[in-house]
């Protein structure tokens, strides 16, 4: 509760009204409230890859450590080398991030003022609305298509006030996906004066033919934002690093707004190594995969109904979600619920080892009573 004389009172109504992101909670969190070993949690509630992270990103960070008292570089020269090199752009095609996150954020600051829109899906990554509201703007939320982008309706939802539209590809927390021709057609036909950020976050786990292309585009679109992190597939969650692609006069722009140090040398020096090792990602994805058919299987046993996901992650629809959390976080399992995201019904559970897809599987067994 504030008062007329507290500071916050102060603040723009915009931030005053700003509903917080709720993140997964934290095992330790659970650990103190339930009196639980932590070490028999499983969490399955921020899409982290349930593997440790690549022993080359650890030695990394080994070395990078002894440098601790000085500042990263601020440009971020090597990660963003190895990362043009990769992608096949010039260094100054991208943007470094303290996580994708942060990338979002350095658009919406860049672009949106109070009264500008900002477009999005239905049931879309929740920092959408947050980075759009916090700047003043308005969130335009065009309704899902089969809990996925319906993008014919997000190009007609686009007026004179529009500076930025956002989509998720796949979609976190539906899983839903668009294949890359659709996706470029409507790129094409959003006006070029809208930044079109395509969040990317999960693109190293689909199929091999099925990822994105969209950065072999930026050179034709001078208004889109490809935007990719290492905190999935990379294993790299905790460092915080992620990036966006764009035509260098774009990536200069968002440069302006950028924190000088956001992304801290340890993240640097990871990502570079993380980059390097294309066999963890790629173990990652398959690892995935496998777990996406384990979670598939035991949700038709339990006659439970999934939307399939291209991510690491699926959403399930349990009838009363907070009671069936509940039960599950009782359990020791730790899972993600949306009625943030407008779905109430549902909770989203990410893909785990073969042991916490189990434990996850049995806990819902028990709390839908099957
Ligand atoms: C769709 C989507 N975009 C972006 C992010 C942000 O990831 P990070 O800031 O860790 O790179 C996430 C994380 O869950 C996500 O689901």
């Amino acid at each position: 509760m504030t008062t007329a004389t507290e500071p916050a009172a102060h603040a723009p109504a915009w931030v005053r009204d700003i509903a917080p992101y709720v993140p997964g909670k934290p095992i330790e969190e659970l650990a103190r409230e339930l009196d639980l070993d932590p070490a028999g949690i499983v969490k399955l509630a921020s899409n982290e890859n349930p593997r440790g992270p690549s022993p080359k990103a650890l030695a990394a960070i080994g070395s990078a450590a002894a440098e601790l008292t000085r500042y990263p570089d601020g440009n971020g020269y090597a990660l963003r080398v190895a990362l043009a090199a990769r992608l096949g752009v010039p260094p100054e095609a991208i943007v470094l991030g303290n996580g994708s996150n942060d990338v979002l954020e350095m658009v919406t600051q860049a672009f949106l003022t109070p009264g500008d829109e900002a477009v999005y899906a239905q049931h879309a990554f929740a920092v959408y609305p947050l980075a759009t509201h916090a700047r003043g703007a308005k969130g335009v939320e065009v309704p899902a298509k089969r809990y996925g982008h319906d993008l014919p309706a997000m190009r007609a939802a686009i007026t004179p006030r529009t500076r930025v539209l956002f989509v998720a590809n796949p979609n976190n927390p539906t899983g839903t996906w668009i294949p890359g021709a659709e996706v470029e057609a409507f790129v094409a036909a959003v006006p070029r004066e809208v930044a079109v950020v395509l969040d990317e976050a999960y693109d190293e786990y689909l199929a091999p033919a099925d990822r994105s292309r969209a950065i072999g585009w930026i050179g034709r679109y001078p208004n889109l934002v490809v935007c990719r992190t290492f905190s999935k597939a990379y294993g790299l969650a905790a460092l915080r690093v992620g990036y966006g692609v764009m035509d260098p006069a774009l990536a200069d722009l968002l440069n302006r707004v950028r924190q000088p140090f956001n992304v801290n040398s340890l993240a640097q020096a990871a990502a570079i190594a993380a980059l390097g090792d294309t066999a963890y990602a790629e173990e990652s994805a398959r690892i995935n995969r496998e777990g996406m058919r384990q979670l598939d299987a035991g949700l038709a046993t339990l006659r439970v109904e999934s939307i399939p996901s291209h991510g690491n992650f699926v959403l399930v629809r349990v009838g009363d979600a907070s009671r069936v959390y509940d039960v599950l976080l009782r359990e020791g399992v730790i899972v993600r619920p949306v009625a943030g995201y407008g779905l109430p019904e549902w909770l989203r559970v990410t893909v785990g080892l073969p042991a916490e897809n189990e434990r996850f599987l049995a806990a819902l067994a028990l709390a839908l009573g099957r």
